[in-house]
C-alpha cells in the first residue's frame, strides 16, 4: 500500500519516492523512533521514506509511560499533539512501597515556582498511531507498508544503498542516501552492523487491568518485596498495565510451582494493594498474560558507510524505569542537529555522515548514559537475589525516605542529564545502606559491622561500575 499523503500534484522528490522508490533517506520501521524520526528530518526538508510491516494499531505491552524528558523531547520536535486525544494520564511521580510501606517521589521541578514536569502514560499503539499520523501528513515524507528483508549493500564499496522488502508477497526494493535500522528490539539488521548482542536476564509479563484502584493515582507504582519488582500505572480511563518482572530460572515461578500464572496468584496477588487484587484476578482467569524480554544492550557507533542504526536496534537497557521512549527521543533531536542540511548539505557524503555519527555517539550519552545505567543499576537492587543487594535495595527505599529525592528522581525522569549526580546518589545510598544495615545489627554480631561495609560498598560497586565502563569507555 502507497500512501499518497493526500497530495494531488506531487513534488519532483515525492514522484522520485513513489515511482522510483528512491530518497534521501529510508527509515526501516514506523515505531517511536522511526515515526519521530521522519518528520524531524522531512520538516529540515528532506526526502524521506518511511518502511512499516504493519501498519495497524500495534498492540504490544510496552512503551506506555513517557517520562518528562521524553515530553520534553516531543514538544522539540513539534510533536507534543500526539499526545492528545488518546485517553492519556499525567504522571506526577513515583509510588513505591517497600514491603507495603509507601513513599511518593514527585518529579523535581525546575525552580520552586514552577509546576511540577508531567509524563503521560498511554495505551502504546494508539501514541504510535498518532506519530504515523503525523508522518502521514508530511509533504516530504512517504509512509510505505512492506516488510524489509535485507539490505542492499554495494559489493564494490562496501556501502549501504538501501533495501529490499516484500509488499503484498511482491520482492520489491528501497533505495536512499542513508538507509535507517529502526526496527526495534528484535532488528534483523543488528547481527552483523552492531558490535553487541542484546543480553537478558528476565521478562516482564503484562495484563491489562480494568477499573483497579491505584493507592496513588497520577504515578507510576512500584512494588519492592520478596519478589522481583512489580509496576503498575494507568493507561486509559478505565485501564491500569502491571507489569511483573520474572527473572529467568526463578524457583517461585518454576513448572514445578505452578509456572507463571501459579507465581502470580501464590505470590504477586495476596501482595497486591487491595483495591487492584479483584481485576488482577480477573484479568489472570481470562488469560491474557502476555511477556515481552527485558534487554540489555549497550549502544555501538554506526561506522557501516550509509547506514544508521536507531532505537532499540541500537540501544537497550532494563524497562523498569521506563526510559526506552525518551532515549529514542532525545536522539532523534540529537540527529536532527547533527545530520541538519547546514551542517550536511549532501547525505550522499558518506565520509561526513560517518564522522557526524562518530558525534552523535558521543553526543547522545548526554541523556542516554544515565538514564541507561541508572535502569540497571536499580533493577539489580530491586531484583535483589542476594544478602547485601537486599541490604542495598533497604538502603535505597530509605533513601528515597529521608534523602533529597529530587536528584534520583529527576535522573529517572530524563530531566537531569548528569552522570556524576547519578554516581554520588548510588554511593549515597550504600553508604546509608551500610549504616541501616549496621544498626539493625544485635550487639553480639558488632564486631561484623567492618565486614558488612566492605561487602556492601563492594557489591555496590560491583553492580553499577560495569555499566558505567560500558558507557564511558565505549
Ligand atoms: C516490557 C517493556 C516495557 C516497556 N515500557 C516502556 C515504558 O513504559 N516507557 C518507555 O519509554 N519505554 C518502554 N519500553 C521501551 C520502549 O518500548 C522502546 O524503547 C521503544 O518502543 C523503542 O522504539 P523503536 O521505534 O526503536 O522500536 P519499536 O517501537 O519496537 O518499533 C519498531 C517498528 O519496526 C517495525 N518493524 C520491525 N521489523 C520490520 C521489518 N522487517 N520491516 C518493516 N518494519 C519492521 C515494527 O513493526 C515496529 O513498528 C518498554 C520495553 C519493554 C520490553
Ligand atoms: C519539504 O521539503 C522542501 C524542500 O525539498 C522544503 O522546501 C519544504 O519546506 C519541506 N516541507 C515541509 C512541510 O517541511
Amino acid at each position: 500500500m502507497t500512501l499518497l499523503n493526500g497530495h494531488a500534484s506531487l513534488s519532483p522528490a515525492a514522484q522520485r519516492r513513489i515511482e522510483h522508490h528512491e530518497a534521501d533517506i529510508v527509515i526501516v520501521g514506523a515505531g517511536v523512533l522511526g515515526c519521530a524520526l521522519a518528520v524531524a528530518l522531512g520538516n529540515q526538508g528532506r526526502s524521506v521514506i518511511l518502511l512499516e510491516k504493519s501498519l495497524e494499531e500495534p498492540n504490544r505491552i510496552v512503551g506506555e509511560l513517557l517520562q518528562p524528558g521524553g515530553v520534553q523531547a516531543l514538544e522539540q520536535l513539534g510533536l507534543r499533539d500526539c499526545l492528545e486525544d488518546i485517553d492519556g494520564i499525567n504522571v506526577k511521580g513515583y509510588w513505591v512501597t517497600y514491603f507495603g510501606e509507601p513513599v511518593l517521589l514527585e518529579y523535581p521541578k525546575s525552580s520552586p515556582t514552577s509546576p511540577t514536569p508531567l509524563g503521560r502514560a498511554f495505551h502504546h499503539g494508539r501514541f504510535v498511531m498518532k506519530l504515523r499520523a503525523a508522518a502521514l501528513s508530511c509533504p516530504n515524507v512517504t509512509v510505505v507498508e512492506t516488510k524489509v528483508t535485507g539490505l542492499i549493500t554495494s559489493s564494490y564499496t562496501q556501502e549501504v544503498l538501501g533495501v529490499e522488502c516484500i509488499t503484498k508477497d511482491v520482492k520489491d526494493c528501497y533505495f536512499g542516501q542513508l538507509t535507517v535500522a529502526a526496527d526495534g528490539y528484535n532488528s534483523v539488521f543488528r547481527k552483523e552492523h552492531h558490535q553487541y548482542t542484546p543480553k537478558r536476564r528476565s521478562k516482564f509479563h503484562g495484563l491489562e487491568l480494568i477499573d483497579a484502584k491505584l493507592p496513588a493515582p497520577n504515578t507510576g507504582h512500584v512494588l519492592l518485596s520478596d519478589n522481583p519488582p512489580v509496576l503498575m500505572y494507568q493507561i486509559g480511563t478505565h485501564e491500569t498495565r502491571i507489569l511483573i518482572d520474572i527473572p529467568d530460572n526463578l524457583p517461585a515461578a518454576s513448572v514445578k510451582n505452578g509456572g507463571v500464572k501459579g507465581y502470580m496468584r501464590n505470590n504477586i496477588l495476596p501482595k497486591l494493594p487491595e483495591g487492584v487484587q479483584q481485576s488482577f484476578s480477573d484479568a489472570l482467569e481470562k488469560g491474557q498474560l502476555r511477556s515481552m524480554p527485558n534487554s540489555f544492550l549497550p549502544a555501538s557507533a554506526n561506522k557501516t558507510p550509509g547506514l544508521m542504526i536507531l532505537g532499540d536496534a541500537l540501544n537497550m537497557r532494563h524497562p523498569l524505569t521506563g526510559g526506552g521512549m525518551t532515549v529514542a527521543l532525545n536522539d532523534v533531536c540529537v540527529i536532527r542537529e547533527l545530520l541538519s542540511p547546514e551542517r550536511v548539505p549532501n547525505l550522499s557524503n558518506t565520509g561526513l555522515v560517518l564522522e557526524q555519527l562518530a558525534e552523535f555517539h558521543w553526543k547522545r550519552k548526554n541523556s542516554s548514559s544515565v538514564i541507561n545505567i541508572l535502569a540497571q543499576a536499580l533493577y539489580a537492587l530491586f531484583a535483589a537475589d542476594n544478602y547485601y543487594l537486599k541490604a542495598l535495595q533497604r538502603g535505597c527505599f530509605r533513601y528515597f525516605q529521608i534523602g533529597p529525592v529530587g536528584g534520583p528522581v529527576g535522573l529517572l525522569a530524563g530531566l537531569i542529564k548528569k552522570p556524576l549526580v547519578l554516581v554520588s546518589h548510588f554511593f549515597s545510598v550504600a553508604f546509608l545502606a551500610i549504616w541501616v544495615h549496621i544498626c539493625d545489627t544485635p550487639l553480639s554480631k558488632l564486631f561484623l559491622a567492618p565486614y558488612y561495609a566492605v561487602m556492601i560498598l563492594y557489591t555496590a560497586s560491583v553492580v553499577i561500575l560495569p555499566y558505567i565502563w560500558t558507557e564511558i569507555w565505549y
